[in-house]
Formats: C-alpha cells, sequence, structure tokens
C-alpha cells in the first residue's frame, strides 16, 4: 500500500496519544485536538479544492504538464457542426463541451455515472458525459442540449411538455431530463408509461419532480 493509500492521521487521535494512561483528555487539551482537527480538514479540502480548479477550470493543462501528458487536437462533431479541440488522453466529454467548447447547458453533478445531469446524445443514445473520453467519440454525432432546439429556435416538444407539466424545480437536472426523453422518443415514439419511467430513471432529481417529469415525456409522446 502507499503512504496516498493510508487514510491521513487523524489530529484527534495524535493528540490523545500524548494524554496521561489514566483519565479522559483534560477539556483544554480536547478543545486544542478539536481545533487541529478541524484546521486539518479545512486545509485537506482546500487542497482538493484547488486541484478541482486546476483540473476544471483551465481546461487541464497544468494537470498534463505535471503528469508529462499532452493534448491531441481532435475534432468532434457537436451539435452538427465540426469542431476542432485539444483534448488530454484522460478528459471526459463533459469537461472538453463546458470547458473548452463553452457548452455549459450540460450539467456536472456527480462526476461518477450516478446523477444524469451530464446526459448528452451519442448516435441518438441517452450516454453519459462525465464518463465518456473525449478521444473516444470522434466520429460520432454529439448532441447536447444546445443542440435540442429547433432550426428557429424554438423549444423541442419535449421541453415545451416539460414546461407545460412544470418539471423544471430548481432546473439542474432539467438538461439531462430533457436529452434522455428526447433519446427515448427517437427510438420509441409511443412509450408505456413503465417503459419512459426506465428510461428516464438514470437521472436522478434533488428537487423530487420525477411525476412531472414523466407526465411531460408522456404529453410529449401523444403532442409529437
Ligand atoms: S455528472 Fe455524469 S452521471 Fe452525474
Ligand atoms: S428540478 Fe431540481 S434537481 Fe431536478
Amino acid at each position: 500500500m502507499s503512504e496516498h493509500d493510508q487514510a491521513p492521521p487523524c489530529a484527534v487521535h495524535r493528540k490523545d496519544a500524548g494524554e496521561p494512561a489514566t483519565g479522559s483528555p483534560t477539556p483544554q487539551s480536547f478543545r486544542t485536538s478539536r481545533r487541529e482537527f478541524i484546521k486539518s480538514v479545512i486545509a485537506s479540502g482546500v487542497a482538493v479544492s484547488a486541484t478541482g480548479y486546476v483540473v476544471v477550470g483551465r481546461g487541464g493543462e497544468a494537470l498534463a504538464q505535471a503528469a508529462g501528458t499532452v493534448t491531441r487536437l481532435v475534432t468532434l462533431n457537436v451539435n452538427g457542426r465540426d469542431r476542432p479541440v485539444d483534448v488530454l488522453p484522460n478528459e471526459t466529454l463533459i469537461h472538453t463541451l463546458r470547458y473548452k467548447l463553452g457548452l455549459t447547458g450540460t450539467k456536472l453533478g456527480c462526476d461518477h455515472a450516478e446523477c444524469g445531469n451530464c446526459t448528452v446524445m451519442l448516435d441518438d443514445v441517452a450516454t453519459y458525459s462525465c464518463t465518456t473520453l473525449s478521444h473516444a467519440v470522434r466520429g460520432r454525432k454529439i448532441v447536447t442540449i444546445e443542440g435540442i432546439e429547433g432550426p428557429n429556435g424554438e423549444l423541442h416538444p419535449v421541453q415545451k411538455a416539460m414546461v407545460q407539466e412544470l418539471g423544471p424545480q430548481c432546473g439542474f437536472c432539467t438538461p439531462g431530463q430533457v436529452v434522455s426523453a428526447v433519446a427515448l422518443l427517437k427510438h420509441n415514439p409511443k412509450p408505456t408509461v413503465e417503459e419512459a419511467r426506465i428510461a428516464m430513471s438514470g437521472n436522478l432529481c434533488r428537487c423530487g419532480a420525477y411525476d412531472h417529469y414523466l407526465k411531460a415525456v408522456m404529453r410529449a409522446a401523444r403532442e409529437a
């Protein structure tokens, strides 16, 4: 096991180890150790956040330098346009879309293939972009929420139905919900409620608006 795999030493335990063998730590020493513990947690959190900022906010160039990796120019077909872009070997599609191509409609939630906020279509199939490598989707048809609207900017029938059924609450999950619903209706224009429920089950909603989104999918299927 490397040193990075080991749990960091707990400041509380370090402090307590120095207490006399008999009796509990004194209130003063306990306050001190708690303070040290909290400071260490905050410090480690700052370090993680800072790393995230460098990698995400700066497109990963700093990490690439540190790791000795290089970006490679690839062309991605996004929303019907060929988009040349430099990507790292381990760069995920959502990072390329959001931080290099400026397509911020696709949301980054869990970053672990659990919430569905990052859903895009790959060749008309709903796909989590947080676990898709950018260089692996060259030659594929990528559609984000920005590519869902009609040619004159009109809302897609799924988007209209979601508005009518009051789907969006905070709205954070809505782009992913829309893309999943559009992908479903492309393959199955008249789904049953159960089929729609299953198709949408990869999209979590922290506001709990599941019934609204489901009704919207069925409305869009009816009215399309
Ligand atoms: S951000 Fe991709 S599934 Fe949550
Ligand atoms: S509308 Fe808020 S998370 Fe779904």
